[in-house]
């Protein structure tokens, strides 16, 4: 059997998400009109013997209450969230849980981090695991030499594709081939994780009895049950073949930023062309609206039907879009409502906020830059006739002039 564990951090790693983490938990973020999370949980459904899955986090558990129980029911698959009370790294929240990852007494283990944004080829990784017979194996990617410095850079053998050298974002470039954040492992892994508590432990012990001043700088270090997967565990078990690598070829993109989660958006969009067709829009429905690329639209959305939707464009629970508005790359948020005429391009609305007739929302396109998307808050109202490019606007703000390449607290 196989059991499957999402990372999904806490509230304090989600502030470059803002302002869209003040209103949902990031992993709770829709992303293709499906919460982030679930889309790795989707994939982890399509591995063979899942017996459940894990959600770790230290989020409070009231958040993910009611996404883990519908969730269970839809898929099928009994999802858990377990909240760690504190940080304790990638690896310490997994160790701290092994009695219930354990319960199944399963033979593999994934692990996946949730912010980040793939095909997810589980399956195949457990497959390529198996014939290498080590204790983990990584999905890893090539990247520019530019980026990879954002990332875990790592040789492997061309050959046996034995992890041989890992570093954790070096500041020099070490290989354009990167870790994933998506493992899977046998339950040997706890073992090591272990081992580096005690290795810690001894470590602590020694300074103590050797010098005050060592004790000093102890003291200043990580705390003995903060452990990171990458750094603790990859870094020094690379080269003893234990570790193995699985490269992807299919997309692959890290979200840390909104303006990430519009592209990623448009990646899951494209991918449900072959996992979940009837999540698209269709152009043919002409009730609805005109339809180009791929389109999400809650079923229970208003649009009207001289709206032109898309490409990527999704739109959630209950927004009204009017006649005649132009929507092209953009995610609009519950309960939004956009007036007769409004454009809004490469740009996030934030849940019930209003856009005016004839107004334009847009943004550059420019995914990685600060002010590329264009984002509205919860609650912001975009008056009529009103233009407002490049820019960022907290919640509960009114725009009556137009602004362009402006933070709006
Ligand atoms: N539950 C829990 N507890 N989750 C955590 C904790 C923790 O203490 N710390 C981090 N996470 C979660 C984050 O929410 C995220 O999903 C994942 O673990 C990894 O986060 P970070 O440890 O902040 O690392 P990173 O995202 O900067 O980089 C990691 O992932 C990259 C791929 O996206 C590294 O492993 C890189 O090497 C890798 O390239």
């Amino acid at each position: 059997r196989v059991v499957a564990v999402i990372m999904v951090g806490g509230p304090t790693k989600g502030t470059r998400f803002r302002p869209l983490s003040l209103n949902v938990p990031k992993p709770l973020f829709p992303l293709a009109g499906q919460p982030m999370v679930h889309h790795p949980i989707s994939a982890c459904r399509r591995i063979p013997n899942l017996a459940q899955i894990y959600l770790i986090g230290f989020y409070e558990e009231r958040e993910f209450a009611l996404y883990v129980s519908s969730i269970s029911n839809e898929l099928r698959v009994p999802v858990r969230y377990l909240r760690e009370e504190k940080p304790r790294g990638s690896a310490g929240g997994l160790y701290s849980f092994r009695d219930y990852i354990l319960e199944d007494n399963p033979s593999h283990i994934f692990l996946l981090n949730c912010d980040v944004c793939c095909s997810f080829p589980l399956a195949e990784m457990l497959d390529a695991h198996k014939i290498y017979g080590g204790m983990g194996t990584v999905l890893v990617i090539k990247v520019s030499a530019e980026s990879a410095h954002q990332f875990g850079e790592l040789v492997a053998d061309p050959i046996t594709k034995e992890l041989l050298h890992y570093t954790e974002k070096p500041e020099t470039f070490v290989s354009e081939l990167i870790n994933c954040g998506v493992y899977v492992f046998t339950p040997a892994i706890f073992a090591a994780i272990q081992d580096v508590f005690m290795q810690r432990r001894g470590k602590a012990e020694l300074r103590r009895v050797t010098s005050f001043e060592a004790l000093q700088s102890a003291t200043k270090s990580i705390p003995a049950d903060y452990v990171r997967l990458d750094q603790d565990i990859l870094s020094p078990l690379a080269g003893k073949k234990e570790l193995y690598t699985y490269e992807t070829l299919d997309f692959w993109e890290q979200i840390k930023t909104p303006g990430m989660s519009l592209k990623c958006s448009a990646l899951y969009l494209h991918q449900f062309r072959y996992t979940s067709t009837h999540l698209l829009a269709s152009g043919n429905d002409t009730k609805r609206a005109s339809i180009t690329g791929d389109v999400y639209i809650h079923p229970s959305a208003k649009v009207h039907p001289t709206a032109k939707i898309g490409p990527n464009v999704s739109i959630s629970a209950n927004a009204r879009i009017g006649a005649g508005a132009r929507l092209i790359s953009c995610i609009i948020l519950d309960d939004v409502e956009i007036l007769e005429n409004a454009v809004v391009i490469h740009a996030i609305v934030g849940w019930k906020s209003s856009i005016g007739k004839w107004s334009r929302v847009q943004g550059g396109g420019d995914y990685n830059a600060k002010l590329g998307v264009t984002i509205l808050g919860e609650s912001v109202a975009v008056e009529d006739e009103v233009v407002v490019i490049n820019s960022i606007v907290l919640p509960n703000k009114t725009l009556n002039g137009s602004v362009q390449e402006e933070i709006i607290l």
